[in-house]
């Protein structure tokens, strides 16, 4: 029986604690991919050695080409600058739209029938790029950011309530950025709706500390950004594909038709993952308010695609 493959494209931070969560998950094989010469050889190997500890049996291939990839299921996209101190996910954009296409493109001529996971930032706007030069259909192509978001915004509810972040069901909507839209209304824990457990000048503050999750992060690192929550998440969505979980999560799909003021663009929306990829855009009812914050984050996502186009990428 064939084994399932993800490749994970750029070995730092993210993308090597993904190949590490994906090993010790045992589920498929993992090839690592990076341009730094040695290094994803060197972290395959570690890897496989950690295996008998752990207990995995799972394949680590480091590269810095393409080959070993072929006949992948999944590729994960990592590759690219992580934000510093002081830098937006926008400043971002230009290098690392070249770079994901660079890699879209290699990768997916290797698996043409791979599913394609983007976390590089701007997430939703490098999702648009890898969706552009795969041509790959959109159920194919997806990005990583509302999971983390969402995972962030139920963190610090448990923490506030002291109870199990299990407990907690949150959904954050929109673009990675300041814009996101983290709905208290569709938050629940233990199915009791987050407004009536938190008084609301303390769950506003909540959800000021989930938008900035990730820059508060890059000021205490200071060297770069997020990656144990990050990685987690998109190993997440890695399973639910991989095993036809089915799972409702939110990830940046192409919105077509179900939410207001998004057609056309990859944006932060709840989407079912399966074995066909993305199975389904789930719809909801959104506030009047929600709604607005919804459609004023799509316009910032637009605006980025806009410039991507503008840049020539
Ligand atoms: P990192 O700097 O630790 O790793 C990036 C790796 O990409 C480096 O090893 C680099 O050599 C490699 N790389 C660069 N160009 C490449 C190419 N053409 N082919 C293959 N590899 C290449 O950065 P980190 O922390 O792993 O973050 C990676 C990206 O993920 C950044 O853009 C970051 O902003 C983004 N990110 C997105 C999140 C989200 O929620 N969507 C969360 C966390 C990070
Ligand atoms: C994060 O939210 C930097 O986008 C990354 O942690």
């Amino acid at each position: 029986m064939d084994r399932k493959k993800i490749t994970v494209i750029g070995a730092g931070n993210v993308g090597a604690t993904t190949a590490q969560r994906l090993a010790e998950k045992d589920l498929c094989d993992v090839v690592l991919v990076d341009i730094v010469e040695g290094m994803p050889q060197g972290k395959a190997l570690d890897l496989m050695q950690a295996g008998p500890v752990v207990g995995y049996d799972t394949r680590v291939t480091g590269t810095n080409g393409y080959e070993d990839t072929a006949g992948s299921d999944i590729i994960v996209i990592t590759s690219g600058l992580p934000r510093k101190p002081g830098m937006s996910r926008d400043d971002l954009l230009k290098v690392n739209a070249g770079i994901v296409k660079d890699v879209a493109l290699k990768a997916v001529a290797k698996s043409p029938d791979a599913m394609v996971i983007v976390v590089s930032n701007p997430l939703d706007a490098m999702t648009y790029v890898a969706h552009k030069h795969s041509g790959l259909p959109a159920n194919r192509v997806m990005g990583m950011a509302g999971i983390l978001d969402s995972a962030r915004f139920r963190a610090f509810i448990a923490m506030e309530l002291e109870v199990s972040v299990n407990d907690i069901t949150a959904f954050v909507l929109g673009g990675h950025g300041d814009s996101m839209v983290p709905s208290t209304r569709y938050t629940t824990v233990a199915g009791i709706p987050v407004e009536d457990l938190i008084p609301s000048a303390k769950l506003d503050a909540i959800v000021e500390r989930t938008r900035k999750g990730g820059g508060e992060i890059v000021a205490l690192l200071k060297t770069g950004s997020a990656y144990y929550a990050p990685s987690a998440a998109a190993v997440q969505m890695c399973e639910s594909i991989l095993l036809d979980r089915k799972m409702i999560l939110p990830c940046a799909v192409l919105s077509q038709g179900k939410y207001d003021g998004c057609d056309g663009l990859f944006v932060g929306l709840p989407a079912k993952l399966g074995g066909n990829g993305v199975e389904e855009v789930v719809k909801f009812r959104l506030s009047p308010q929600e709604s607005d914050a919804l459609r004023k984050s799509a316009e910032v996502v637009r605006e980025l695609c806009e410039a991507v186009d503008r840049l020539g990428f």
